[in-house]
């Protein structure tokens, strides 16, 4: 063993430099590795006479730790990972961002409608989708034969029993529940999610949303229910929109009626979105059957209600024009990113 040869590598260290991560692990298998030079200096060592070991053991011990620190303080500051002609990564490049979704059109008129009803003194309710059949039909006087009950419109989850789970048609379920938990005076609106069997075209879709709305106290009348509808039409579409009512038939109301609203596009005077009437339709009320306010313990002799529902994809095509109901569901971005710019309600 000779001291140039120690001294060389001391010398080498000096000047070694590693730009790449790959490099520094290629000079630590040129030093420390099985075959490195370090490591065949240890094996030379076991011939060194005697009386050189102390002094040459020193310095090899020296040398290793020399090495290892060199490796260390290269590995840290060679910034490249990956192979030494690969692209260089700028650290100091901000982070990609997360873009910030939109709120869905169902969702903005659900809010602006919560609003309204929210400013007329109504609270929300809520109530779940997973229904049982007396809270989506029994309670509210559909007869055992009704056809609304009927597989065809009806998603069932468990069918057969006597009162068999289903996804719930309408969230009139939420003013049943809402009628049998709380006491009267009632003013509730009731936003959610409902599910019916029809098949998927651009006017029909087996989900969609409503707002429904009940009010029960003494001496509520049909007029309530109109000047209510009214309020709510010209708060919603514009101050000059008017309203007509058409008979209809609900079997939880009487009497019923089905609501119009000006055409707020053409104003009255026929365009392709009113089908030329200058009418929209928009939701369905009437006066709650006192069948429906026994059923749920609701004295019908002293107090009396009305209730209304809509359906949100419809009114909001009404107001983006849109013409396809799919689109509510695709979460196509080309769609939603047009509703970036909607006002925050
Ligand atoms: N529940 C009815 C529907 O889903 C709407 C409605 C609610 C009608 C309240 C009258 C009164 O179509």
């Amino acid at each position: 063993m000779k001291r140039e040869d120690i001294d060389r590598i001391f010398q080498q260290l000096e000047e070694l430099k590693c730009k790449t991560q790959k490099e520094v692990e290629e000079a630590r298998v040129r030093f420390l590795g099985k075959k490195g030079e370090v490591t065949a200096l240890f094996e030379e060592f076991r011939t060194v006479d005697r009386e050189q070991k102390a002094e040459f053991g020193r310095s090899l011990n020296e040398l290793k730790q020399k090495v290892q620190a060199k490796i260390e303080e290269l590995k840290s500051s060679a910034v490249e990972t990956g192979a030494s002609d690969g692209p260089r990564q700028d650290l100091s490049m901000p982070g990609d961002s997360y873009e910030l979704g939109s709120r869905h059109p169902v969702s903005i008129v659900r809010q602006e409608i919560v609003n309204i009803f929210r400013k007329f003194g109504y609270d929300v309710a809520e109530g779940p989708e997973i229904e049982d059949d007396y809270h989506v039909f029994e309670a509210l006087n559909f007869p055992p034969n009704h056809p609304a009950r009927d597989m065809q419109d009806t998603f069932f989850v468990s069918a057969g029993h006597l009162n068999p789970l289903l996804l719930r048609t309408h969230t009139s379920s939420v003013q049943v529940r809402t009628m049998e938990k709380m006491d009267v005076p009632i003013r509730v609106i009731c936003p959610g999610r409902v599910f019916r069997n029809e098949a998927i075209s651009a006017r029909a879709h087996c989900i969609f949303h409503q707002v429904e709305g009940l009010y029960i106290d003494e001496g509520v009348t049909f007029a309530d229910l109109k000047q209510a509808i009214l309020l709510f039409a010209r708060e919603m579409f514009g101050s000059d929109t008017q309203i007509r009512m058409r008979p209809s038939y609900f079997p939880f109301t009487e009497p019923s009626a089905e609501v119009d609203v000006s055409c707020n596009i053409c104003h009255g005077k026929g365009c392709n979105i009113c089908k030329g009437t200058g009418w929209l339709e928009i939701l369905g009320c009437g006066m709650v059957d006192p069948n429906v306010l026994e059923a749920s313990g609701i004295d019908s002799k002293k107090y009396s209600g009305f209730a209304f529902g809509m359906g949100l994809e419809r009114i909001a095509m009404l107001k983006w024009r849109v013409n396809d109901l799919r689109h509510y569901f695709e979460n196509d971005l080309r769609f939603l990113h047009e509703f970036e710019s909607a006002p925050e309600i």
